[in-house]
């Protein structure tokens, strides 16, 4: 690629969103491409992969990563393909999974996790994202390590349709357990049980949640893996049985509440159930991800795992592209393609 009069298109946090993320936060701009040191490589962003914790990471708040600063690009996972390179791991039209966030080019040093790992061939680009990127993996450790299902199990899982839940749900069955997803709309619900191999599906946009769960879980739930939080933690609190397991992956329906969201007010289910309820975030596992990924490789070979990817285009729709997510929007894990390999 000839370098000369390129320029950096890029978004940067303009302002922090009081309520729902909006375009109105982010500013588009124009940047000049540096020079590469000698222990660095520049790199062309191919996709941009969207997570509902970059919602967080707008707020000034602590977190588990610092807050994006006013000014500064906004922080995403991406796909990129390596245009120059003065590190000698890296060569030119290698392709690299790295956090080089909402930019047509980024500088790094290729160091780390979040930096740069190359993509293996053998696989589509796109699933180092979804299926074998953070919401695959955090599926795999939020359900195996932290709610331990055991064949014969009632596992409910909120946000089913989407990567995370979606990828989880699909584990919990090849363990043996029966399991139950909460989606919004028919289509997501048909999804789940007809690809999916969720035993059922509840549409919360349109059914009763408490009078669903309690028809679907006559013997009560034993592990409830929560992507939602609000009020369908506190209605899966009242129907666990005694030692379950809640396990807080993510609370989406509360990531824009303007007030601190209260805890769950059926709390007192956990005491009365002698039940654990845990957080966890995925990267707290990354020496174990390798061995994830080759178990995650397996299954989805074996036609036991599938995914959805949902690919919209073009970096001037990044911002549009992050609301997705919490309007549901989206199907499968979302993506944003800036640009097609050199
Ligand atoms: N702990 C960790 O390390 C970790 C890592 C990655 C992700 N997460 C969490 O996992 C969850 C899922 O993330 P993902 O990346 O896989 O996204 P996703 O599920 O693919 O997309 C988000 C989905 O959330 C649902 N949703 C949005 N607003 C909602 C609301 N008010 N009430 C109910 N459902 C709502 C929508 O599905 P519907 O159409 O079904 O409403 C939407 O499609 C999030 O809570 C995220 O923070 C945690």
């Amino acid at each position: 690629m000839n370098k000369k009069n390129l320029r950096n298109r890029r978004w940067v946090l303009e302002n922090r969103p009081r309520g729902m993320v909006s375009k109105d936060n982010f500013k588009f701009e124009e940047s000049d491409i540096e020079d590469i040191k000698d222990d660095e490589m520049l790199v062309k962003n191919l996709y941009f992969g969207f997570d509902p914790t970059q919602r967080g990471w707008l707020n000034d708040m602590k977190s588990y990563m610092p807050p994006v600063q006013i000014g500064e690009v906004m922080r995403s996972s991406t796909i990129s393909q390596v245009v120059e390179s003065n590190i000698p791991d890296f060569k030119q039209g290698d392709i690299v999974q790295g956090s080089f966030g909402w930019q047509e080019f980024a500088i790094t040093n290729g160091k780390g996790f979040m930096n740069a790992n190359k993509i293996p061939e053998d696989i589509p680009v796109t699933s180092s994202l979804s299926v074998y990127g953070v919401t695959g993996l955090t599926a795999y450790f939020g359900l195996l390590d932290v709610g331990k299902p055991k064949e014969g199990d009632t596992v409910v899982i909120s946000g089913a349709a989407g990567a995370t839940g979606s990828v989880a749900g699909q584990i919990a069955k090849l363990k043996g357990c029966r399991v139950i997803g909460i989606a919004g709309g028919v289509k997501k619900c048909r999804w789940l049980t007809e690809t999916a191999n969720f035993d059922a599906a509840i549409d919360y946009k349109t059914a009763d949640l408490n009078e669903s769960l309690r028809e679907l879980c006559p013997n009560g739930i034993d592990v409830v893996f929560d992507n939602v939080g609000g009020e369908f933690l506190n209605t899966a609190l009242t129907l666990i049985n005694m030692n379950a397991r809640v396990v807080l992956c993510g609370a989406i329906s509360t990531y824009n509440d303007e007030t601190p969201t209260p805890g769950p007010s059926t709390y007192m289910s956990l005491v009365i159930m002698r039940a654990r309820m845990e957080g966890f975030i995925v990267l707290d596992y990354l020496d174990k991800f390798p061995e994830a990924i080759r178990e995650l490789r397996n299954w989805v070979k074996e036609g036991k795992i599938s995914y959805l990817e949902d690919i919209q285009e073009g970096i001037e729709n990044a911002p549009e592209t992050l609301v997705r997510l919490f309007t549901g929007q989206n199907f499968g894990k979302q993506l944003l393609k800036i640009a097609e390999p050199d």
